[in-house]
């Protein structure tokens, strides 16, 4: 059983001219099977060593730490609070959300299995201050408390801060004890966050040489919250290996990522600059936030390879069905003739519900006896036919099921569809350039000595305005 892409609502056929005419795949196949070739020969290597993690010698090397350390620590933890942003947040809560219940943080130990897990990806003070006050008031002498702190610069100002609050606050429960209760992921070398790590003896575990945030959750970013909190780690990275394999087949027919590419780039040359992503399912809503950071990052881009201004990218919206059919389809279908909307679906959950039929009333009879996924399955199906009957381009991404193997399969068909977006719009997908100005400046603002500059520059910019109301 695979994930496979329902692209036909795509195409001229379904959609009229507001779709891809099935001929130009065809002409556009000789160029996607260069660039799969290409991908081919430098997988692996330079900023895509984010490719290896699903292999041997990388994967077993990040398996069997990440399992030791969640072995020794699992048994010891209550509570787990994970401090990150962006990258080194987003596959955390995402894995967590798709492959843990709902009510995870709600159940008893036993049922969990593992600690509650909370990820702080903010610098809200309420956030901060609520979540640790909810585990202080669970673990008052925080010795069941495990706090992850995760940065592969070490510097991030958010990550930063948080640190120092957690740190704090164990040092204060725990005294000298307190590194026994923090765990660092980090670049294996550089960075403040290893230097605090090594010199106050935390546990750490590496962000891999060579592998940028947005494409880290396969690595011990995400894995090692996801071991914690009882998910098969090794099934998503079977999952991600055997996606990998499809993805470096030379015939775009066959190859998931390179046609969902053509496609998603060919609709964004044509004018269609937002692409939503939306499935039929609430636990996938976390992999659509972390999709469209992994989007909005790598491609939206100033300049080409070559230097010449092109101002590249397509906006990732993340929807989700049914809800947003109350919210958004009205939009989708009448609004501007700027999106490409991607559905997913979940071909059979688990543990349905029937819909009960003990009250008679005529007008509700239809749905009596059915289930609610059932009827989810009816109202994406009612969505793809009233796109198609406006003529908005759309496709569907179905799950067999939900599960480790399958959310393996979905990341890495998005990582490496985005390593093909990146070739066909010629940017590079692995700098952030417009992400490190905000770093910089926060630092100047911050008062970070060699950054003042930044200060300066924000004042002579942004203050003395007339124009407020
Ligand atoms: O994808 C990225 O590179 C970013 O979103 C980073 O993950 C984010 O800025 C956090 O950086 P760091 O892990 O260095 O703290």
């Amino acid at each position: 059983m695979t994930l496979h892409i329902d692209y036909a609502n795509c195409l001229a056929d379904r959609v009229g001219a507001h779709g891809l005419a099935p001929e130009a795949l065809a002409t556009a196949g000789p160029t996607l099977t260069r660039l799969t070739e290409q991908l081919n020969q430098r997988r692996g290597t330079g900023p895509e060593r984010w490719r290896r993690l699903p292999f041997d010698p990388a994967r077993r090397e990040h398996v069997e730490a990440v399992t030791r350390l969640a072995q020794e620590l699992r048994p010891k933890t209550d509570h787990l609070v994970v401090l990150g942003i962006g990258g080194s947040a987003l596959g955390n809560t995402a894995l967590h959300a798709a492959l843990n219940p709902h009510t995870y943080n709600f159940l008893p130990r036993e049922e969990r299995g593992g600690p509650r897990l909370f990820v702080l990806d903010n610098v809200d003070p309420h956030l901060v201050r609520q979540t640790f006050d909810e585990v202080r008031r669970a673990d008052p002498g925080f010795e069941r408390t495990l706090v992850n702190v995760i940065s592969k610069t070490g510097e991030t100002a958010e990550t930063a801060a948080q640190f120092l609050i957690a740190r704090s606050i164990l040092a204060e429960a725990l005294g000298d004890r307190h590194a026994d209760h923090l765990v660092a992921i980090t670049d294996p070398k550089a960075g403040t966050l290893r230097a605090v790590a090594d010199a106050e003896g935390y546990a750490t575990l590496p962000v891999p040489e060579g592998v940028g945030g947005r494409f880290s959750v396969l690595s011990p970013v995400g894995l090692f919250s996801a071991a914690m909190c009882g998910i098969d780690i090794e099934a998503i990275l079977d999952g991600a290996a055997a996606m990998d394999d499809r993805c470096s087949d030379r015939s775009p027919r066959r190859n998931p990522a390179a046609t969902l590419a053509w496609l998603l780039v060919a609709f964004a040359r044509r004018g269609r600059t937002i692409h939503v992503l939306m499935p039929y399912c609430n636990a996938l809503g976390g992999l659509a936030d972390w999709y469209r950071q992994l989007w909005a990052e790598s491609l939206g881009k100033r300049v080409d390879l070559e230097g010449n201004e092109v101002f590249a990218g397509a906006t990732p919206i993340r929807a989700l069905g049914t809800t947003d059919q109350h919210g958004q389809v009205q939009l989708y279908r009448e609004g501007p003739h700027d999106k490409v909307i991607g559905m997913i679906e979940v071909e059979r959950f688990e543990d349905d519900i029937t819909i009960p039929a003990d009250l008679d009333v005529e007008s509700l009879r239809y749905l009596q006896g059915s289930t609610l996924g059932g009827l989810l399955a009816a109202q994406k199906r009612a969505t793809e036919y009233a796109l198609v009957e406006s003529q908005r381009p759309n496709y569907t991404i179905t799950f067999p099921r939900l599960d480790a193997y399958h959310v393996g399969q979905f990341i890495q068909l998005w990582e490496i569809t985005t390593a093909y977006a990146a070739l066909l719009l010629n940017v590079d997908a692995y700098d952030q350039p417009a992400v490190e100005t905000g770093k910089a400046v926060t630092f100047g603002l911050m008062g970070r000595p060699t950054y003042e500059k930044w200060q300066a520059r924000v004042e002579r910019t942004l203050s003395d305005t007339p124009w407020v109301v």
